[in-house]
């Protein structure tokens, strides 16, 4: 995360800027909702940034030449206004003569993070405006109040991975570092077919209930599968990560939260010579996750999905050079 304070701009007055980037879920979605571990790793090429400038009237979001006093925000954009306000009332700042802009290029409802990264760089742009520190957990929470507007029950899972520069680990929402043995090449893809998280998960509640035995079988085999990336991952083993998130792709799948856009895209990125790939996030459309051996190879990867319908694509490192 970056922040900064600009010069006036356009006759308004200073502006204060925040800055976060996206997550995606390495493994462990769905089974985290069942208190069993995820992985999460952080997207730094894409970023948002939230810019706070002074400009006199009502607290206010712009976007593009449009102006909206935050109070009359639509349902969908409520989120920025729970963010900026409750930022500027932990700092106890009035909101008056205030305008919030977002610019992002985090896909929304990819499951990449985006409400969470936007909390964040706002959080951020009206600390620097405060011109006061603000310590991590205070932070979190400031995210965790627009994520719950956003979300309903948040885990916390996006809020720390949206803000972590390194892969995290998610216990019972507790987050550690993941220690990283080698270097790690990603290609993450948008299959550009929306669904809302909350149907998945909902989906998945439903299979449990109504096959308790095999729905705790796949979810323990998808803890047990994240406990194995972690090692993997420790270990420097790329062929072995790839092996246990093709593996984790199928419990997911047996849980109903598959798509043919999804497997269009895994077929794509292992044919491209990825070691192995999955979904990321809730699924039935949404993003996949592939690693590879090198940054090339993810490039290579990212490529042949976008020849097969990917609408977005983009590489992520972790670890080694
Ligand atoms: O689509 P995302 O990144 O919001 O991820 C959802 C992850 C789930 O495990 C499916 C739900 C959750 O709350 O953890």
């Amino acid at each position: 995360m970056g922040a900064g304070r600009d010069g006036d701009v356009d006759g308004v007055g200073p502006v204060a800027t925040g800055t976060a980037h996206a997550k995606a879920i390495l493994i462990g979605e769905h089974a985290v909702v069942y208190g069993h571990p995820a992985i999460a790793l952080p997207l730094i090429p894409l970023r948002t940034t939230a810019r706070l400038r002074t400009v006199p009237g009502p607290l206010s979001a712009r976007h593009g030449d449009q102006r909206v006093r935050v109070e009359d925000l639509p349902e969908a954009f409520a989120p920025v206004g729970v963010a900026v306000t409750a930022a500027l009332a932990h700092f106890g700042l009035p909101g008056d003569d205030l305008e919030i802009e977002l610019d992002s290029d985090i896909p929304p409802g990819a499951g990449l993070g985006a409400s969470a990264a936007s909390a964040h760089a706002i959080v951020e742009a009206v600390r620097v405006h405060a011109g006061q520190d603000l310590d991590e957990e205070a932070r979190f929470e400031l995210v965790q109040t627009a994520e719950r507007v956003a979300h309903g029950n948040p885990s916390g899972l996006d809020a720390r991975a949206t803000r972590a520069r390194t892969p995290v680990a998610f216990t019972g929402g507790v987050t550690s570092d993941v220690d990283l043995g080698g270097s790690f090449s990603f290609a993450v893809a948008d299959t550009g077919v929306r669904s809302p998280t909350r149907d998945a998960v909902a989906g998945v509640r439903r299979f449990v209930e109504a096959e308790p035995d095999r729905g705790s079988e796949l979810l323990e085999r998808l803890a047990a599968l994240t406990r194995a990336a972690g090692r993997d991952l420790g270990a420097g083993h790329i062929e072995d990560l790839g092996a246990h998130l093709d593996a984790a792709q199928e419990a997911l799948d047996a849980l109903g939260v598959g798509h043919p856009a999804i497997d269009r895209l895994l077929a794509a990125a292992r044919a491209a010579g990825a070691a192995g790939a999955k979904l990321t996030g809730a699924g039935r459309g949404g993003c996949v996750i592939a690693v590879a051996d090198s940054p090339e190879r993810a490039a290579e990867i990212v490529t042949a999905m976008r020849d097969v319908g990917a609408v977005g694509g983009w590489v992520v490192t972790a670890g080694g050079r």
